[in-house]
């Protein structure tokens, strides 16, 4: 994380490799420091830079600002319809800009307008350019990531007091999903259910937070078995991670997170086909989700108690799989009838969700990369959230509003139930017609849960993008930022 400081100066005088000005169309709009102003009107009145949202133009060595080597000019777009998270986008793109020309140390002007509160602003300018801050090349043969060394944001006198304040908190989401990222875009062959657990120990002992793993002999004993079945092809054996953050104070309340840590999914015996099957490594994202959210609640001392639970398998095809036509005695006693090994991830969570439901927290939350039809639904960019607290579903896509991340309420259609009705067993693993696949798995996970207050949240369409605004190509690191934004409060 590079050094940030906000401060009430204009920026004129600032000394570095670039400094990044949003401005808003309209050129009699902005209220811009008088030399930067000079060179940004210069440049509209060129007619061909209209700042457009997101249009950027570089100019090198720019009249009048004494030492710095670059300015980019980046369109905030009308000012009457700029919000937090255009602002948070436009410096997050002029910043990935500055990334890959190598540029180390940023200055940022935070915008200036009447209709923004400024600490909001100069937050939403911080983090823009911190998310933006991403380079993963851990498996380059030099790994030489491209990252920030200082990022210096000029308010031209606004106050800074309360942004500043703010900065731990930013921080620590920024955190979180750099971590989710990293862990996301690690390939299967080094992240497996050991190693992931391995580095769930590291970090939990670096943020002080309880934590115990479960092994395959602990899991047999805790009767784990839908989990065990779906990693029973593997040669990596499953484990389940539970880590715990208490405040110091007395809690306000307590949340459990559940995570689906499907190490690699190649679907089993009922395999998937070739055709994209590398994203799979993705299919642990629920549960990078809760190791990073963990971490980040004890970097900025959430006042609530946080269980995690972490359920880490591979899904593969061998002589030991589980098979279609299987039948599995769950952790809670009911039997689950396989139809379809691919459909594993309400296995391990049915497991988990049982196992969560006896903590005797107020909200149990669970994250997984769970249907291809969440994709088909809602696309890349957008988390499907599912509940059975209407209260806390809308808290939580109020956060995502607020930290720019999409998600989108799906219903649980109680109707739907029926077609998981299985002729052998209680329940079926799916429903073998393709319509409504993310509610109907849902409900599946919804027969698992014995808790009041339940959220489930499907990110198989969200955890990884294109490059676009302040993302880079690969895992998005979702999910943290807007969960801490609710945890935080
Ligand atoms: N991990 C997949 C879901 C997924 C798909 C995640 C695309 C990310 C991107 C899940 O385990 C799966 O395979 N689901 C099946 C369920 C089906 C067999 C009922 C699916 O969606 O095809
Ligand atoms: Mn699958
Ligand atoms: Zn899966």
């Amino acid at each position: 994380m590079p050094n940030v400081d906000i401060s009430s100066q204009s920026g004129k005088d600032f000394s570095g490799d670039v400094l990044i000005v949003p401005v808003f169309s309209g050129r009699e709009r902005h209220r811009l420091p008088l030399a930067i102003s000079k060179v940004a009107r210069q440049v509209m009145d060129e007619s061909d830079f209209k700042a457009d949202y997101l249009e950027l133009v570089p100019l090198h060595h720019p009249n009048g600002v004494k030492d710095c080597r670059w300015m980019l000019l980046v369109g905030l777009g009308e000012e009457e319809k700029v919000t937090h998270n255009k602002i948070r986008k436009a410096v997050g793109t002029a910043a990935r800009h500055s990334l890959k020309k190598g540029w180390k140390k940023i200055g940022v002007i935070s915008p200036s307008t009447s209709l923004l509160d400024h600490d909001e602003a100069q937050a939403a300018v911080v983090e823009g350019a911190l998310l933006a801050d991403y380079d993963f090349t851990a498996f380059k043969g030099k790994p030489e990531p491209k990252r920030f060394e200082t990022l210096e944001v000029f308010t031209n006198g606004d106050d800074t007091r309360k942004a500043r304040r703010r900065l731990p908190q930013i921080e620590a989401g920024v955190a979180a999903c750099h971590r989710v990222r990293d862990l996301g875009n690690t390939p299967a062959g080094d992240l497996y259910p050991e190693s992931f657990a391995e580095i769930a120990q590291k970090l939990a002992k670096q943020h002080k937070l309880g934590c115990e793993v479960m092994g395959p002999e602990d899991l047999q004993k805790g009767g784990f078995n839908a989990l065990l079945a779906v990693g029973q092809g593997s040669a990596r054996t499953p484990r389940v991670v539970k880590l715990e953050y208490k405040p110091k104070e007395k809690a306000k309340k307590h949340v459990v997170l559940v995570g689906k840590g499907v190490c690699f999914d190649s679907g089993g015996l009922s395999l998937k086909d070739a055709s994209g099957m590398e994203t799979m490594k993705g299919d642990m994202i629920g549960a990078a989700i809760v190791l990073a959210t963990l971490a980040a609640c004890a970097e900025a001392q959430a006042p609530v108690q946080v269980t995690g639970i972490m359920g880490l398998v591979e899904n593969m095809p061998s002589g030991t799989s589980y098979k279609p036509g299987d039948v599995l005695k769950s952790r809670s006693g009911k039997t689950i009838e396989v139809l379809n090994t691919d459909a594993e991830g309400r296995l391990v969570l049915a497991d988990l969700l049982d196992y969560a439901s006896g903590m005797g927290a107020d909200h149990v939350l669970d994250f997984a990369t769970l249907t291809g039809a969440c994709v088909v639904a809602l696309g890349d960019g957008v988390s499907a959230v599912f509940g059975t607290d209407q209260k806390l579903v809308e808290r939580l896509l109020d956060a995502g509003s607020t930290t720019g991340e999409h998600l989108w309420q799906l219903p649980l259609v109680e109707e739907y139930r029926d077609s998981l009705k299985s002729q052998v067993a209680d329940i079926k693993n799916i429903t073998g017609h393709r319509w409504g696949g993310s509610i109907t798995a849902a409900l599946f996970l919804k027969d698992f849960i014995k808790h009041e207050s339940w959220i489930h949240v499907d990110l198989a369409g969200s955890w990884s993008s294109a490059e676009r605004d302040y993302r880079p190509h690969g895992a998005t690191g979702e999910g943290p930022r807007w969960l801490l934004d609710w945890l935080l409060a």
